[in-house]
């Protein structure tokens, strides 16, 4: 068995990796084999989950099979023949609401799209589904009976995935674009029929030099969403 603890001096490892994981949008050209792949996945394997219920699956796609699926997604896309997507309230909380409004400036300002010009950022939403042009996509997907808390353990295994693959190198992009086109995916994987879509992910090797690649999105302050309860000003067990 695995030893528990992390020796000494190996602990910031987790954090740096942690912090270096960023949503890659542009890649060299540089392939990634299916033992890489294979390799990141059966890391984030070690995910937890309720029960240990795993109800992950996911589906890797690369070469001639991820460009038939991403044609067909932007044929989608642009028809819009699909109910636009709702993966927030409307309106979001009011906090969400900014925190959206400062990613959307910094990503399309990254890009030089300016707010008004819905054309470019239709045509930038669109590069999701050639998985920004990475040479591996993977397909998210879960049993449609499962709840919230079930999507709990998938979006925990999601997030291994991405740190396991940082830690070999390897960038992503977590990507819920493809959800709203799970009746174009469900029939092009072979999806069983109870299988729904959660979300998709570029995998592959980030090009440090596209602007895109160089967004920092700021995080919140620890004290900004923590609640410490029992503590005393010290930071000790409340007596
Ligand atoms: C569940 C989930 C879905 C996301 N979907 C998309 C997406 O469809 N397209 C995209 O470009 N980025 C997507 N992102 C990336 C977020 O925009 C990104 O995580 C956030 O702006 C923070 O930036 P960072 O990942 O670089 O730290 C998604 C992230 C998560 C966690």
């Amino acid at each position: 068995m695995a030893p528990r603890e992390l020796p000494p001096g190996r602990r910031e490892d987790v954090d740096h990796v942690l912090k270096a994981r960023r949503s890659v949008r542009a890649y060299t050209g540089r392939p990634l084999s299916r033992a890489q792949v294979l390799d990141v996945l059966r890391a984030a394997a070690a995910a937890p989950s309720n029960s240990n219920t795993q109800p992950w699956r996911v589906h890797v796609l690369t070469g001639t099979p991820m460009k038939t699926l991403g044609g067909l997604l932007v044929e989608a896309f642009r028809k819009a023949e699909l109910p636009p997507s709702r993966h927030f309230p409307d309106p979001l909380p009011e906090a969400l609401g900014r925190r959206q409004a400062e990613f959307a400036q910094r990503y399309y300002g990254a890009l030089g799209i300016g707010r008004e010009d819905a054309g470019a950022r239709a045509r930038q939403t669109q590069r999701n589904f050639d998985f920004f042009g990475a040479p591996v996509g993977l397909i998210f997907s879960i049993d449609a009976r499962l709840g919230r808390h079930s999507w709990l353990d998938l979006g925990l295994f999601v997030q291994s995935v991405m740190i396991a693959a940082k830690a070999r190198g390897i960038d992503t992009c977590p990507q819920v674009s493809f959800a709203r086109f799970h009746p174009v995916i469900a029939p092009f994987l072979g999806m069983a029929p109870e299988e729904v879509t959660a979300c998709g992910m570029a995998m592959g090797f980030g090009d440090a030099h596209a602007p895109v690649n160089r967004m920092d999105m700021p995080r919140q302050p620890v004290e900004a969403f923590t609640r410490l309860v029992g503590f005393d000003e010290a930071g000790r067990v409340e007596a």
